[in-house]
């Protein structure tokens, strides 16, 4: 995610914000920028990579005297990691500058407005229009030049705005993306996206909500409602965190701040690529000609881990609703096995880091086996995205935690996205049809942001019978088995207990020889098409003495029955539970986790990413 610092004071201007941006180093970036106001004129300074190659080039420029300036880190997602897309972004003139997080989601045609009305692009961003709105809606006064190209944007949005023409102000707005502002008599104001950037200055801040806009200079912070218009008093609070605290938000661990953040990321990634109305699915970084889709008789995911997992439930969804055969396969196994791939075979890579070694390589060998090849990642310019014919991806954000999380449920987003454009291509579905799931894919992140908290408060009360296990189960039917591999995953991962992943109806081909008293199992049971079976299943698991934890639905009586340890969760449709029933086995393995006092971030032996074979 990338990282705002803007400031305006007494200070001499760029140690402040390369100070700031240091402390978002934590969120991720792959550029970084700076830009301030020296003798009436704007300079730039911008680098691809870390905060030291940017350092390296403004060496002699850190004694300016300037007091008023921005500074970015660019967590890429519209265009490749490079210097030209770094911000800040500039307009025509060269007299406005913008930087930005978040993702303008109507960028393209707004682009093409201003094109046609002579305006120059110098970046593949997003956010390069905003400059140039601003520019064009520019006569003398910023404030409103910068409402009224505000108004024009759709998306999520915190930006930073700085105009020659009015030396001792920066503007700020925020939409769905983080921002908050520093205040200190002594040292002037700040703007930055998250809190770690302002404390070595002040610890006194105002937080704006959505749809505010901050219009600050050395002494004032004037805020005011984009809705009405009207200016809003806002409270000073002052953060007792300290630098380590605050760039969790608060959280203890980054696994847990992202499993928080996960409403978030699947909205990211859902929005502005589904139409509400019509359910229609727009994918164009696909980059799959009407022909290519007609050909395709089979689809191969190849993933490792987390990744692979939501491949499994992926199969599920397009096999029902696209009416295509999928195969999933283990990165590592499918390189090395004998491939019947040729050129109607699409293969889906699946990817957070876009550098596992071993789905690198399965990609490229179905590549040179004739396959059309498409990725699914969360990071933009990574070798899979550079590598594969069309991307779609993931807007997570930077994942830190080694455990993946927000990643995964942005994958599942992602692939039911594919899913309902494979079935409109190839007409599987009514259109009825199709804006029914569209609907329940838009509406699950409301309802996972809802239930979080009250599942972490109970998750964390019922641990303490279970914290001290040595192995544990996790069985699950249908679209939920996979969400049992995944529970077993995070559980073995991140606490070191042993843990298994089952479909249900296995359980008595084997696994149950293992059930007693001292291992319990963890069952998926919501009332969907197969919960007769998987219910038949628990009552086997109970009839020997195993101890067992149930997650399913609310207001289902019967679970209370078998065990006191119920987790309940809202009835939603049976399509999203992949995506819901995935938040508490998440929950149960971080608390399990925190309880035993593991290194939760970095567990042992793990990396985030596995560039090795
Ligand atoms: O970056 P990738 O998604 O390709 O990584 C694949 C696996 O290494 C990864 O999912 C791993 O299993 C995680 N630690 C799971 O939490």
């Amino acid at each position: 995610m990338c990282g705002i610092v803007g400031y305006c004071g007494p200070k001499r201007v760029l140690p402040v914000i390369l100070e700031g941006l240091k402390r978002l180093e934590y969120r991720g970036y792959d550029s970084a920028g700076v830009v301030y106001l020296e003798d009436g004129k704007l300079v730039k300074h911008r680098s691809k990579g870390k905060l030291s190659n940017l350092e390296a080039i403004i060496d002699d420029a850190i004694i300016t005297p300037s007091h008023i300036g921005l500074g970015h880190t660019r967590w890429a997602t519209h265009g490749a990691p490079t210097t030209e897309n770094a911000h800040p972004h500039s307009d025509c003139t060269g007299d406005i500058v913008v930087v930005h997080n978040g993702i303008i989601e109507n960028y393209h045609s707004l682009r093409e407005e201003l094109k046609a009305k002579g305006h120059t692009f110098t970046s593949e961003t997003d956010t390069e229009v905003l400059a140039h709105l601003i520019e064009d809606n520019l006569e003398n006064d910023l404030v409103e030049a910068v409402k009224k190209a505000v108004a024009l944007l759709d998306g999520s949005f915190a930006i930073g705005v700085l105009w020659a023409g009015m030396p001792d102000t920066l503007i700020a707005v925020r939409n769905q993306s983080p921002l908050v502002l520093g205040v200190s008599a002594a040292s002037g104001t700040f703007l930055a996206s998250d809190i770690p950037a302002l404390l070595p200055y002040t610890n006194e801040v105002i937080f704006l909500n959505d749809m505010e806009m901050a219009v600050l200079t050395s002494e004032s912070q004037d805020i005011f409602s984009l809705v009405d218009g009207k200016t809003i008093e806002k409270k000073i609070e002052t953060i007792k965190w300290n630098a380590a605290m605050a760039e969790k938000a608060g959280y203890k661990h980054f696994m847990l701040k992202e499993i928080y953040e996960q409403p978030q990321a699947i909205t990211n990634t859902v929005s502005g690529r589904i139409n509400p109305e019509t359910g229609e699915v727009n994918l164009p970084e696909l980059n799959l000609s009407a022909s290519d889709l007609e050909n395709i008789d089979r689809i191969i995911f190849v993933a490792c881990g987390t990744s692979l997992h939501s491949a499994l439930v992926a199969k599920y969804w397009i096999e029902k609703y696209a009416h295509i055969p999928v195969e999933v396969d283990i990165a590592s196994e499918f390189r090395y096995r004998h491939l019947l791939i040729n050129e109607r075979v699409l293969t889906v890579s699946l990817s957070q880091s876009g550098e596992t070694a071993d789905t690198l390589a399965g990609m490229r060998i179905a590549k040179g086996l004739g396959s059309k090849v498409i990725t699914i990642c969360n990071v933009v310019g990574s070798t899979m995205t550079r590598e594969a014919d069309g991307t779609i991806y993931t807007h997570a954000g930077p994942e830190i935690g080694v455990a993946s999380t927000k990643a995964f449920t942005s994958q599942l987003a992602a692939l039911f996205l594919l899913t309902l454009f494979l079935a409109e291509q190839r007409n599987t579905l009514s259109g009825e049809e199709r804006l029914k799931l569209g609907k329940d894919l838009i509406d699950i992140a409301g309802v996972i942001e809802k239930e979080i908290p009250r599942l972490q408060e109970e998750i964390g009360t019922l641990i303490e019978s279970y914290y001290d296990a040595r192995d544990f189960l996790f069985i699950g039917r249908g679209l939920n088995f996979p969400i049992a591999l995944e529970g077993a995953l995070k559980l073995k991962e991140i606490s070191y207990i042993h843990a298994e992943g089952y479909a249900s109806g296995e359980l008595k081909h084997g696994p149950i020889a293992l059930i007693d008293k001292d291992m319990p199992v963890l069952a998926l049971v919501p009332q969907d098409d197969v919960y007769q079976k998987s219910i038949s299943n628990v009552e086997e698991i109970r009839a020997r003495q195993g101890r067992i934890i149930l997650i399913g639905t609310e207001g289902d009586a019967h679970l209370s029955n078998i065990t006191e340890d119920v987790i309940y969760l809202p009835k939603v449709a049976d399509v999203m539970n992949p995506i819901l029933y995935t938040i508490p086995a998440q929950l149960l393995s971080y608390e399990i986790a925190s309880r035993r006092g593991c290194d939760v971030d970095q567990p042992r032996n793990l990396a985030k990413s596995v560039t090795v074979e």
